[in-house]
């Protein structure tokens, strides 16, 4: 087997603790414990081995990275490492005394996430009373250290209609990006799909007003946008496809393909703490299951877009099908592609209410 390439990012989900209780939270249903977080020593063990690796820019994720009260330690040994480093937060554990402990620790770009522009929903989406006035003052603390701010606002059914309001946040906050995300349906947010898909028509309106933004826009403000997979005829090459150019690694040292893998049966996922992470990339059979084009099933096998898009998320294949190993239901050339039409006319009738996420609480995979 040729050896992989090497991969250019990776997740460091430092703690699955956070003050936000969102219903779409992409953490696996099982979430770690404090008490088996790997330590900053250990976290700055796989920065240099990532670095090593060919790894160019790390994402400081979690839960809520802050939550971490040795954070600042922990950027430290990124920049030591040589590595980009991006604080994906939701801000509201953060202070300016804090924010300038991790900036002077190398700190080298933010990303902070919005649940809403109109504070009421957004509070009641993020189920933290005060947590968006707490964004919006951390927002312009970021800016006041001089580092760059990504605003990530995570959209479906109930603010996909404020499009044009988080536009405009993002500008009002001096963000040079802007993700607008939209829900991806694995661990809390399959629970919560019903409550969160949105119709075709709110879609197309949201597309619509993402093209106008962006040619307005053009120079001021970067808007990323991906269609979401409910409404898509192809799927994503999830994460550039599996062991291709993305790794992750849990709070409690797992090393995996992606964020969401954790709740994937059947897998040995090799742990940092008794491998390092080039063997774990090259050498465990985690990683090879999906790589390359060699695993793929009809329709897949010999699909002209085998290598453009790997057969989409294995974890949406998995949650869907039960059956990981299969073709992403996002593309229409899949025996289950009508699940997906099934599923946005059910939610189209269903009611608002959120199953939060908790810890210690259990929600479909
Ligand atoms: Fe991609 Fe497989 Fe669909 Fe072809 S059949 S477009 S490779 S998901
Ligand atoms: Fe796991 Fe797509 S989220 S492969």
């Amino acid at each position: 087997m040729t050896a992989p390439p090497a991969p250019l990012g990776l997740l460091a989900e430092l703690t699955h603790r956070c003050p936000l209780r969102c219903p779409y939270c992409s953490n696996p249903t099982e979430l770690s414990r404090a008490s088996a977080e790997l330590d900053a020593a250990t976290w700055g063990r796989v920065f240099r081995e990532a670095a090593s690796l060919g790894v160019l820019q790390l994402h400081l994720s979690g839960g809520e990275p802050a939550a971490r009260r040795d954070l600042a330690e922990i950027v430290a040994h990124a920049a030591a490492a040589g590595l980009y480093s991006n604080l994906i937060t939701s801000g509201v554990l953060l202070d300016a005394a804090r924010l300038r402990a991790l900036a002077a620790a190398g700190l080298d770009h933010v990303q902070l996430s919005v649940q809403d522009a109109e504070e009421a929903s957004a509070d009641r989406i993020g189920g933290l009373s005060g947590g968006h006035a707490r964004k919006l003052r951390f927002a312009a603390e970021v800016r006041e250290a001089g580092l760059p701010l990504t605003l990530n606002a995570v959209v479906h059914r109930q603010n996909l209609d404020r499009l044009p309001a988080l536009i405009d946040l993002a500008l009002q906050l001096g963000a040079g990006r802007l993700e607008v995300a939209h829900v991806q349906y694995y661990g809390w947010a399959l629970r919560n799909r019903d409550a969160l898909l949105p119709g075709r028509q709110q879609l197309d309106a949201a597309t619509a007003t993402v093209a106008e933004a962006r040619r307005a826009l053009h120079g001021r403000l970067v808007i990323d946008y991906v269609v979401p997979d409910y409404h898509a005829h192809r799927p994503k090459a999830c994460m550039g496809g599996w062991g291709r150019s993305f790794l992750a690694v849990s709070p409690a040292g797992k090393v995996l393909p992606c964020h969401a893998a954790e709740s994937l049966p059947g897998f040995d996922f090799p742990n940092v703490r008794d491998t390092s992470l080039a063997e774990a990339w090259s050498g465990s059979e985690a990683f090879g299951r999906f790589r390359g084009t060699d695993w793929m099933p009809e329709p897949c096998r010999g699909c002209e877009r085998a290598e453009v898009d790997w057969g989409g998320c294995r974890c949406q294949a998995f949650a869907l099908t039960g059956d990981a190993a299969s073709t992403d239901p996002a593309c229409s050339l899949s025996p289950h592609h009508h699940l997906l039409d099934l599923a946005v006319r059910e939610a189209a009738a269903a009611p608002p209410d959120f199953t939060y996420r908790e810890m210690g609480a259990k929600a479909a995979v």
